[in-house]
């Protein structure tokens, strides 16, 4: 079959199109024929040996996939011509992948193979970001960084599912543009996002910050919070890591809480089954569903990872492995 392949790690222009094995099911494994798989941020990680899990060169590359399930082992609770979302982390840059059952997820009818490309890891993501670790609640205010990218999108459409308001912060018109069909009630630019968010809130402050970015704006997202609030710590899209001051953590009773959405699951085995199924009749009646901004063939995947590369992202980038 054909599949993207990590050779070296020069970063995504570096990836190659190759001809390799078709990969079999193990005992606790659904084989999926692949018709469209979502591009995520450590999908361009791992082309510059950046990412937390640094597998063997050259390794398959490829986070996240929808299709249809050929094999399944019994008792799994899927059977072949299925549609499905997966996980695989890697090897879904291809035409077949094999997955663990712990991360397949039925797809709902009416639900495209490229949207549901793209709900494993941000949706899941901004569910275990605001429901498990940040504790939104309906009628909160929570601002969002990085608002058109991935997982903005997904924080956006599942706080506003949940009745939050909603401020975006993004670098561009046009950014703010996707985050507000996103949903969002306001966007405001980077520059100057404190001081709008408070007068957004009436002075108040936010109840929840995400933040996929951090670098230099995080103390800006800290004096963003009220009385209460809590800063969700997702990603160093912008590079650096941030320092905190705690100083103001204890002025203003607020938190800051590390939310690593594939550390926590993959040591609570059952966990992503309870929030597909949480986020499943959302996700069945359209209101999780990443906007896509842009489709490939295999063959061009070097220039879907770079999109995510060049801050040009607004929404879902999808690859199809199947077109030529
Ligand atoms: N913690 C977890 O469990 C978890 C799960 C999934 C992903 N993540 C992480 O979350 C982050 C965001 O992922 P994503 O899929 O949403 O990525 P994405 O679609 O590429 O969006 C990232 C956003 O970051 C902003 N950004 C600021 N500086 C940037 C730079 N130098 N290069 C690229 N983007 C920059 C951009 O927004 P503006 O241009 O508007 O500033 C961009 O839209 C990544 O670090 C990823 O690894 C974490």
């Amino acid at each position: 079959m054909r599949a993207v392949q990590v050779v070296r790690l020069d970063g995504p222009e570096a990836v190659e199109v190759n001809e390799v094995e078709e990969p079999t099911a193990g005992a606790d494994q659904v084989l999926i024929d692949v018709e469209a798989a979502g591009v995520v941020f450590p999908d361009l990680l791992l082309t510059r040996g950046q990412y937390q899990m640094r597998p063997e060169l050259p390794f398959l590359l490829g986070s996240e996939v929808a299709g249809t399930v050929r094999e399944a082992p019994d008792g799994s609770g899927f059977r072949a011509g299925d549609r499905v979302a997966a996980l695989p982390v890697l090897g879904g840059f291809a035409t077949t992948v094999a997955c663990s059952t712990e991360t397949v997820f039925p797809l709902p009818d009416g639900v495209s193979f490229d949207v549901g490309a793209g709900l494993p890891m941000n949706y899941l993501t901004a569910h275990f970001v605001l429901d498990t670790r940040a504790h939104l609640q309906p009628g909160e205010t929570v601002l969002v960084h990085g608002a058109a990218g991935g997982v903005g999108v997904a924080c956006i459409q599942f706080a506003k599912a949940r009745g939050a308001t909603v401020i975006a912060v993004v670098s561009s018109a046009g950014k703010g543009e996707v985050a507000t069909a996103a949903g969002a009630d306001h966007w405001v630019p980077v520059e100057g996002f404190k001081d709008a968010a408070k007068e957004l809130t009436g002075g108040q402050g936010v109840d929840i910050v995400v933040d996929p970015v951090g670098g230099d704006r995080f103390t800006d997202s800290l004096r963003s919070l009220g009385d209460d609030g809590r800063l969700a710590v997702v990603g160093f899209t912008a590079g650096d890591i941030p320092t905190v001051k705690v100083n103001r953590l204890l002025l203003n009773n607020t938190s800051v809480v590390g939310a690593g959405w594939g550390a926590y699951a993959s040591k609570r085995p059952g966990f992503m089954h309870r929030q597909w199924d949480a986020i499943r009749d959302d996700v069945a009646n359209g209101r999780l569903a990443p906007p896509i901004s842009a489709t490939y063939p295999l063959a061009e995947a070097a220039s879907a990872i770079g999109e995510l590369a060049e801050r040009r992202v607004t929404g879902k980038v999808v690859i199809h492995p199947r077109e030529h």
